[in-house]
């Protein structure tokens, strides 16, 4: 609907262009918003606003004279024009209907595939093994998550990659404390990797012995070492399957077939090295190869170096980011790359990216994108930390949000058993920490709050999830008998209008989260649709009705609002309850 209307506006500025109304060269990007009062009607836009200056003719006039120049169409039942020069657009109710019944009989809700398919390589979640997950790593397992949901949900191919940090200078401490340890202790230290980390830490600050062993056995392991490898590998394999679990319980998507570990690379380092050699980027700087790009200046101007090999021989972290982008591409067939890692990196993936480029380890239509996010605050606006002040392990996060979500269905009456409450409490808990992350704006720092993200009131997932099993009761206590899906839409109704208008939306917003990697626009439109559903639900009886049609109609909008709202849940990665 709002691409009918854009082209009905292309249209009419064109028209005002032949008219010599607007300078045929004017460029004009035609946005369309909401009015700002929902009694305005559906779509509004600013157009006479930003052209009056070019057109040299006031925002009102030229308001008129854009409305005028719009073609005949059955789309619009009405266009005003408001305040300063604002066009508001009414959509016919025809128009509403077909495109309510067009969503009825849809699998996808009429959620169009996108029309430029591709393969999509979505690097997400990309712990560093060595210690184990914490609330930093929430963001990006989270939103890259519903980012590749919505993804194949538009029918793209997607490929997800865990770019796992293995192999860093700290497993040499990691392994000289496995090896100190015997076999069952060692055991049961790594059950828990934050303690084990800490100690193996402890050691290493406090005996030049035990550093000293720790340095050997990192160069035994980085030249292959058996020995080494063989403690690495049960070290590895303990801290994915840490990781593996905090997905599950997440229902993150990620699996172990999807981890690519940085050091998989390490066979193809050598290579890219040699590449830029042969393209004439690398300069040797104090015994390190590094490449100088002049897009990438110090604060004084001063020359910014990439560096790829240090001194030693041993490569780098953007080393490996490049080998990566050579596989993704050339192995994997990705032609868009999307990265959902820390703002703090931007300017590492501008840097490889530009490189690569240069380099010619892509080319043409690949598409790279670093989406970053902010950081987990706490409620003192410093990162997030635990009560004893150090860094909170994800697993404990999650369980205590799945105390916190218990003693939040306790309060609240319900004829649940306790073993069912405690089931529900585990999804509410998840997502309720999920929710309040994929709410934000993708690119802001958020501020950490157990109690504005486990309450019923606003825009958390308590509400959502209980907006659901209320519209799905309906449907529960209409019980065998059903309802004539086929009958006739009827929106007498304002709340019913405007139900109407914001699930015929629900196209526009799924690809608008894919085109900005914003997921927030999704929770935004689901609360929406929940506030609107209750608003009608309120004032427009249903199963209690005695007109049949209407009955009909209404069960027809419920079923479409119950529908929304479970599929907006599941591209966010968040499941619906049938009970809460
Ligand atoms: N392991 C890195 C970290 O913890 C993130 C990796 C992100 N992905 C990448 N291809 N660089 O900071």
């Amino acid at each position: 609907m709002k691409e009918q209307l854009e082209q009905l506006l292309a249209d009419a500025i064109g028209q005002i262009k032949a008219d010599g109304v607007l300078p045929a060269d004017q460029t004009v990007n035609i946005q369309l918003d909401r009015p700002r009062d929902k009694s305005h009607g559906d779509f509004a836009t600013n157009l006479a606003l930003m052209l009056a200056k070019p057109a040299k003719t006031n925002p009102r006039q030229l308001a008129e004279t854009i409305v005028a120049a719009i073609p005949q169409n059955t789309l619009l039942a009405k266009t005003d024009i408001a305040g300063p020069g604002f066009i508001n657009f009414t959509i016919a109710q025809d128009q509403l209907k077909q495109q309510l019944e067009a969503m009825m009989t849809s699998d996808r809700l009429g959620v169009e595939p996108a029309q430029d398919k591709r393969t999509i390589v979505i690097d997400y979640s990309s712990p560093n093994l060595a210690k184990e997950m914490h609330v930093g790593h929430l963001r990006s397992a989270i939103i890259g998550d519903a980012v590749s949901r919505v993804s194949e949900f538009l029918g793209h191919t997607v490929i997800r990659q865990n770019h796992v940090g293995d192999w860093g200078t700290q497993f040499g401490m990691l392994l000289a404390y496995m090896e100190a340890l015997d076999n069952q202790e060692a055991e049961y230290e790594l059950s828990n990797l934050e303690t084990f980390y800490k100690a193996a830490k402890q050691r290493f600050d406090e005996s030049p012995e035990f550093a000293e062993r720790a340095r050997e056995l990192v160069v035994k392991l980085q030249s292959g070492d058996e020995y080494c490898l063989k403690l690495w590998n049960q070290f590895i394999d303990v801290s994915l399957s840490h990781c593996q679990e905090v997905y599950d319980r997440l229902g993150v998507k990620l699996t172990r077939a999807d981890v690519m570990a940085e050091s998989a690379y390490n066979d193809r380092l050598p290579g890219v090295i040699e590449h830029l050699k042969e393209k004439n980027l690398l300069v040797e700087d104090q015994g390190a190869q590094c490449v100088f790009l002049d897009e990438f200046k110090g604060k004084e101007g001063d020359p910014l170096p990439i560096i790829v090999q240090k001194k030693g021989g041993g490569y780098l972290y953007a080393t490996t980011d490049l080998a990566a982008i050579q596989y993704r591409q050339q192995e994997l067939g990705g032609d868009y790359l999307m990265y959902f890692v820390d703002a703090r990196q931007a300017l590492h993936f501008e840097q490889i990216f530009t490189l690569a480029r240069k380099a010619g380890f892509i080319e043409g239509d690949i598409r790279t994108q670093h989406y970053g996010f902010g950081t987990v605050m706490g409620k003192d606006g410093k990162p997030y930390k635990s009560r004893d002040g150090g860094v909170t392990k994800l697993a404990d996060l999650l369980d205590e949000a799945e105390r916190r979500a218990l003693s939040l269905l306790q309060q609240k009456s319900s004829d649940l058993t306790e073993s069912q409450q405690q089931e529900i409490a585990k999804v509410v808990g998840i997502s309720s920490v999920k929710y309040s992350d994929l709410s934000k704006n993708r690119t802001s720092d958020y501020i950490f709050d157990w109690d504005l993200m486990l309450t019923f009131e606003g825009n958390t997932a308590p509400y959502l999830l209980y907006a659901f099993t209320r519209v799905n009761s309906i449907f529960s206590r209409l019980g065998e008998t059903g309802f004539d899906q086929t009958a006739d839409f009827i929106l007498d109704d304002p709340r019913e209008v405007a139900l109407a208008n914001q699930l015929v939306r629900f196209n526009e917003v799924v690809h608008q989260v894919y085109d900005k990697a914003m997921p927030h626009f999704l929770c935004g439109y689901l609360f929406e649709l929940a506030g609107r559903f209750s608003s009608f639900y309120e004032a427009c009886p249903i199963l209690n009705q005695d007109n049949e049609a209407l009955r009909n109609s209404r069960l027809k909008l419920a079923r479409l609002t119950a529908n929304t709202l479970s599929e907006g849940l599941d591209l966010l990665g968040i499941p619906t309850l049938e009970k809460m």
